[in-house]
């Protein structure tokens, strides 16, 4: 039987790049979708950027652009690093579409008339100057039990004490600077704690709709008492207005999941689907779609009691299951900005092979919500022995003969004696385990698959039938064997390796590999010839993508969250309580620091660099006689003529450095990281050309 069913990742909030700690959830669900097709499945991939919020609104503020700009840019950029991946979603939307929108109203319009929305008086922290309610982040203060200054409202980063923003003592607002007020406005609530939704719930929440251990964790919380939830934000926000209550906005859990419907929505008018089969309450179950989200263990409580409660009550189909997984940590830790851990996908992309750490979480995935770790000395010795040294081998092995000897032609491959029978027996129990998403289960399967192949190889020893009279057909029946091995082990590894298995297809001169290819074998067959298929991981690749990464200076501050939930996927390490100074490596005196030589620095000319990406040559003025010429990588972000006439901060004292485009005289200083830039620096008003920065 064919089944129908809608796969989706969280959407991954629009202020920041993806990065390694995302990868296990898209890689997680990308295999999961892979297999399900190659079975012979309708399985649909659908996900998008979650663009609304208050960070969006001011970081977009902040660099001079709209908020449609700004999410449109990130949308390119995710887009760009999950291509990198192979990540094959169908659709890859964005929560600002209408779709979304109409869905939102549609569900809040009916939960309202099932009795399940309330308004009531919440006062919250407000920045007078800015003229808007600030969430947690943006309250700033000192920490009521430790004292630290410049804490978060939410939580300290120094004790790591938990409490209320209105705790925080001579708190700030991080927007302004100014000191916040307290002002009342009605808020939206969607009211979770009703009885019906409750007892919904806990019949809901079973195995195996979600996992034993996360469903103990939700009759936890279902135990200690749902409460309501806040479902809006006052204006001035990035979102979309609630329809029926002027300069009120949906927060994010009345917006962002939506968004699954909005992405399936466009990806059901491209490809010609009923999106009612799916989504609407009884559809569904007459026609048995299936729906499954994949989510980080933080997001846990939103998708398996909010989510399905709302969907409930609107008359739409609640999911048939929740998939969820644990966090990265990198060698055994938190990602850290400092040991170069917290890893863009961008920065991966430019080092190493994407199909490499696909292959490594697979081999360490399960269905369990257990962290997964990155050990980076592990994924070399993994990918190298695992895909190099026993997968590709084999083809390399054999396939020369073929093309030598043969014409190019498979032979036939005889009735015993062979590791065949054997592997396409395992087909079952691989296709049990991707099921099950015990992808680690899987991958032990085929690698013994894979030994058992290269111990026939090196039983027969082609090499050697090679040198022998005589033996030519011999030598043809075991490349033979060797070859649909590796087709073999192609086929199962082909929802982990989907490019490399194309590759193979392109050798092997087959058609796209389906999962009951197991049962046959290739025989008097045209093969085309064999190119190397994959290199070993050079361990100065890692230490080059590491260095990239890491960051020398303090770190920085925590990213701006989306409400309440943690960033997903991503175990992200925060400033721990500090440690004396004699403790702590990479310091500098005071001294060393005077040694560099910064100045402020007119820009008197910006140009572009004719055959240079990234760089603009800029003439500044440091009060010399004559300027200095200095090449900056900051053309992505500025338009020459905006530069022109405005301060900024140099090194004057940096060894000229010879470019491809002439002679470099000193630096100029910007800010950036995952979250945008290069921003130049600039010093406040009076400063002048030449003054000395200390
Ligand atoms: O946790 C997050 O990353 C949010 N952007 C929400 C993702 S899930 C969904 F419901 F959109
Ligand atoms: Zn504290």
């Amino acid at each position: 039987m064919t089944r129908r069913i809608l796969v989706t990742s969280a959407l991954p909030y629009a202020n920041g790049a993806i990065h390694l700690g995302h990868l296990v959830e898209y890689i997680q669900t990308d295999i999961w979708v892979r297999f399900q097709k190659m079975r012979g499945h309708e399985c649909w991939y659908a996900c998008a950027d979650d663009t609304h919020g208050t960070p969006i609104m001011l970081r977009a503020e902040k660099e001079g652009i709209t908020p449609e700009q700004l999410i449109a840019r990130v949308w390119h950029e995710h887009k760009r690093d999950f291509d990198g991946f192979l990540i094959g979603f169908d659709h890859y939307g964005s929560t600002n579409s209408e779709e979304t929108r109409d869905y939102a109203r549609d569900i809040y319009a009916r939960l309202k008339a099932a009795g399940l929305i309330e308004v009531r008086a919440i006062e919250q922290f407000y920045d007078p100057v800015k003229a808007m309610f600030l969430p947690d982040r943006f309250i700033k203060g000192e920490c009521p039990k430790c004292h630290a200054k410049d804490q978060y409202g939410d939580a300290c980063e120094v004790c790591g004490a938990a409490y209320q923003p209105t705790e925080l003592i001579e708190p700030y607002s991080a927007v302004s600077g100014v000191a916040p007020v307290r002002k009342t406005s009605d808020h939206y609530f969607f009211r979770l704690s009703d009885p019906r939704c409750g007892a919904f719930l806990r019949e809901w929440t079973q195995p195996p709709r979600v996992q034993e251990e996360a469903g103990n964790k939700l009759r936890e919380w279902l135990e200690a008492g749902l409460t309501d939830w806040d479902i809006s934000r006052d204006a001035p926000y990035f979102g979309f207005e609630i329809p029926d209550a002027p300069g009120k906005y949906f927060y994010v859990w009345l917006d962002a999941p939506i968004g699954y419907l909005g992405s399936f929505h466009s990806l059901a008018a491209r490809e010609g689907l009923d999106f009612e089969a799916y989504w609407n309450a009884a559809r569904a179950a007459a026609e048995g779609t299936e729906v499954y989200h994949f989510i980080g263990k933080d997001i846990l409580y939103f998708h398996a009691l909010f989510w399905p409660a709302m969907l409930r009550y609107a008359g739409y189909r609640t999911p048939s299951g929740v998939f969820c997984h644990g966090f990265l940590t990198v060698n055994g830790q938190k990602m850290s900005k400092s040991r170069g851990t917290f890893i863009t996908a961008e920065s991966y992309l430019r080092h190493l092979n994407p199909e490499w750490l696909r292959y490594y979480y697979a081999a360490k995935l399960g269905s369990s919500l257990e962290d997964i770790d990155l050990n980076l000395d592990d994924f070399v010795a993994r990918v190298n022995s695992d895909l190099v040294g026993k997968y590709v081998n084999i083809a390399s092995r054999s396939a020369g003969f073929i093309a030598k000897r043969y014409d190019g032609r498979l032979g036939d491959v005889p009735e015993a004696d062979t590791p065949l029978p054997a592997m396409q027996a395992a087909a079952g129990t691989i296709a049990t385990h991707y099921e099950a998403r015990e992808y680690g289960k899987a991958l032990r399967e085929v690698m013994a698959l894979a030994d058992l192949a290269n111990q026939y190889v090196d039983l027969h020893k082609p090499w050697e039938m090679a040198k022998q009279a005589g033996r030519e057909r011999e030598l043809h029946a075991v490349c033979t064997v060797a070859l649909n091995a590796f087709r073999l082990l192609t086929l199962y590894l082909k929802p982990v390796l989907p490019r490399l298995a194309n590759e193979v297809e392109a050798f092997l001169n087959v058609p796209p590999l389906a999962w009951q290819d197991a049962e046959r074998l290739l025989t008097d067959h045209v093969i085309q010839p064999y190119r190397h298929l994959m290199t070993r991981v050079d361990p100065k690749a890692i230490e080059a993508m590491l260095g990239e990464n890491r960051e020398s200076l303090a770190p920085p501050p925590a990213p701006v969250r989306h409400g309440e939930h943690q960033q997903h996927a991503a175990a992200v390490e925060t400033p721990s309580a500090p440690t004396p100074p004699t403790a702590r490596a990479g310091l500098i005196s005071i001294d060393d620091f005077a040694r560099v030589d910064l100045r402020v620095a007119r820009i008197v000319q910006a140009e572009q660099v004719e055959g240079a990406d990234k760089l603009l040559r800029l003439t500044l003025d440091i009060g010399e006689e004559t300027p200095r010429l200095v090449f900056a990588g900051i053309k992505s972000a500025y338009e020459p003529e905006e530069l022109v006439g405005r301060l900024t901060v140099m090194v004057a004292n940096l060894a000229p450095r010879k470019m491809k485009f002439g002679l470099s005289e000193g630096m100029v200083l910007a800010a950036s990281d995952e979250r945008g830039g290069p921003y130049l620096l600039a010093p406040d008003s009076g400063a002048q050309p030449g003054m000395r920065i200390k």
